[in-house]
């Protein structure tokens, strides 16, 4: 790919700025020397003022989302967008959420350029399972974990049950869900058919990918091998 459109698609600018960066000999390889917009490049050798271009086209990272920012472009308030490199909003194609977790739950959140693979994750074909820790209201009446694994459990305006999901209970009023599937608002709308309500949530893990030690409010590219672990080997 020419030099000019990579550093477009990636942010750095618009084709005009990018010429403009260019021209300043601020694009070189990796032995410094200055690169032409016009230049044919891998995008691994290219370094702007001296540092590594942004990951390239294909970038899936995951997000460590505090409570209190949407996945949305548009909302007024704090967007995860804001955690990111202000480059990556005007990467093209741009990087989106991998499904949605609601204001108000934190933890793992995939975010991707790729269409086809963010697809493929949130396919119910895939059926990747989702973990989420759930504090709440009052305490659990007892009866929840073979509700919920019953697979007969239908939402409020809903017409297909929920499929079976697996709940550990951490305390009185704390749990582990397991899901496998995503529907809107579900985790605090199963607690709400069982008369309780969710004060806190946290996504900890999807398929075999978990969070690990990445603070609250950083991301971090995914190698491929974590893309693996993603699927498991039901999917693949
Ligand atoms: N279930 C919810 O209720 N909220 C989320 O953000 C994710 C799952």
């Amino acid at each position: 790919m020419k030099l000019v459109r990579l550093l477009a698609n990636l942010g750095y600018g618009s084709r005009k700025q990018a010429v403009a960066l260019c021209r300043q000999g601020r694009v070189t390889d990796a032995a410094g020397e200055v690169l032409y917009a016009d230049d044919k490049v891998d995008p691994a050798e290219v370094r702007v003022d001296g540092e590594p271009l942004d990951p390239p086209q294909g970038l899936v990272l995951m997000l460590h989302k505090p409570v209190g920012h949407t996945c949305s472009t548009k909302d007024p308030g704090r967007v995860v967008y804001d955690l990111l490199p202000p480059r990556f909003r005007l990467r093209n194609p741009a990087i989106s959420p991998v499904g949605r977790l609601d204001r108000d739950t934190s933890g793992l959140l995939l975010m991707t350029d790729d269409g086809a693979l963010l697809h493929r994750i949130v396919s119910p074909k895939s059926a990747i399972p989702k973990v989420y820790e759930a504090g709440l209201a009052q305490d659990l009446r007892g009866d929840e974990a073979a509700l919920f694994a019953s697979g007969t459990l239908l939402l409020e305006s809903e017409d297909t049950p929920l499929l079976p999901a697996e709940m550990e209970t951490l305390g009185p009023r704390r749990a582990r869900l397991t899901l496998h599937e995503g529907r809107y608002h579900q985790v605090r709308r199963m607690f709400a058919a069982t008369g309780n309500r969710v004060v806190s949530l946290h996504r900890s893990r999807i398929g075999g990918l978990a969070l690990g030690d990445l603070p609250e409010g950083r991301w971090r590219a995914l190698a491929p091998a974590e893309l693996d672990s993603l699927f498991g080997a039901a999917s693949r």
